[in-house]
């Protein structure tokens, strides 16, 4: 019996996280929190409880924490890296003073708490191939400066208050159901619906820049995983480095075109996104993870491509 609030529920990876903890924690609440004009809709509103979930406002916060008797929160509120350069105070905002918030009520009624890391949280001083997992971290985007800050806090309210705060570093995530906003490995996701729609794609993202990449459903897994793994075993919370393959834009585009020939594609490079793309690793080394908690991918890119373009495919109406 576990009672969950997931905020951020109607974003990239709540919107599937909420319906998985649904379904594989039957006897759970799971509570979709969100921000008015994100509201849940559909499959997300009707399978559940959902309540509005500013991580601005602790005493909301902590109202819902109360009203359901929440144990566990996935703080999946946040501004991609591309946006958070444009609104880095909002950043902050809603990536720190939102952390703090929940940290607070977290120690007040003893909620774990899971909140995302990132390969965002690197720089370009980090060892880029094989990046380990306790390494140099000096991110120079405002949405590194909070992953790293996210790690830390996190890890300073376990030692100090004995919070079960854990979390991942997520690779840029891949998915079919809703779409990243303004994030750098954004490309990944829409080159497959130009591909399905047979448009031409304009990558941001020059040839040549390798970052670590994930399908969906592999990082839910992670994420679930690692707030059921026996405490005992975990020598690091936050945050684990996870991988499951690591891609240039020219192999991601060669691997569509073995289903979609046509795929077009042309360069526009986006000077905000290519430094920030060029500043992270291009591979992680997730030995810790899988020491520590068994993590393993399922899917690597052949077998997400096939399944991207069969869900888009149905999802977009194309043939
Ligand atoms: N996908 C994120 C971004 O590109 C990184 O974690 O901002």
């Amino acid at each position: 019996m576990k009672n969950i609030l997931v905020v951020g529920s109607t974003g990239q990876i709540g919107s599937e996280l909420t319906m998985k903890l649904r379904r594989e924690i039957p006897q759970s609440t799971v509570v979709a929190g969100y921000i008015p004009g994100a509201e849940p809709k559909g499959a997300l509103l009707e399978s559940g409880p959902s309540a509005i979930a500013d991580v601005r406002d602790a005493a909301g916060l902590a109202e819902i924490v109360t009203r359901y008797k929440i144990d566990t929160i996935y703080n999946l509120a946040a501004l991609l890296s591309a946006v958070a350069e444009r609104k880095p105070l909002l950043a902050w905002d809603i990536q720190m003073n939102g952390l703090l918030n929940i940290l607070e009520i977290a120690r007040e009624k003893g909620v774990a708490v899971f909140t995302p890391s990132s390969i965002g949280s690197f720089g370009p001083e980090t060892p880029h191939v094989g990046t380990p997992q306790d390494t140099i971290q000096r991110p120079r985007s405002m949405y590194g400066v909070t992953k790293v800050a996210t790690e830390l806090l996190s890890d300073y309210y376990f030692h100090k208050y004995g919070v079960d705060t854990r979390s991942v570093r997520f690779p840029g995530l891949i998915s079919y159901t809703t779409l990243p906003g303004g994030g750098t490995t954004d490309y990944a996701v829409e080159v497959y619906y130009s591909a399905v729609k047979g448009e031409e794609f304009t990558c941001p993202i020059a040839p040549g820049t390798y970052m670590d990449m994930m399908y969906m459903p592999d990082a839910l897994h992670a994420a679930i995983m690692l707030m059921e793994a026996d405490p005992s075993r975990l020598k690091h919370r936050n945050s684990f480095n996870i991988a499951s393959m690591s891609f240039e834009p020219e192999q991601i585009f060669a691997k569509i075109r073995e289903y979609i020939p046509s795929l077009q594609v042309r360069y526009e490079v986006d000077p905000v996104r290519q430094a920030i793309a060029t500043s992270w690793p291009d591979s992680m080394d997730d030995s810790c993870a899988r020491e520590e908690w068994d993590w393993k991918p399922t899917y690597d890119m052949d077998s997400m491509t096939v399944d991207m373009i069969k869900n888009l495919r149905l999802k977009l109406g194309a043939q």
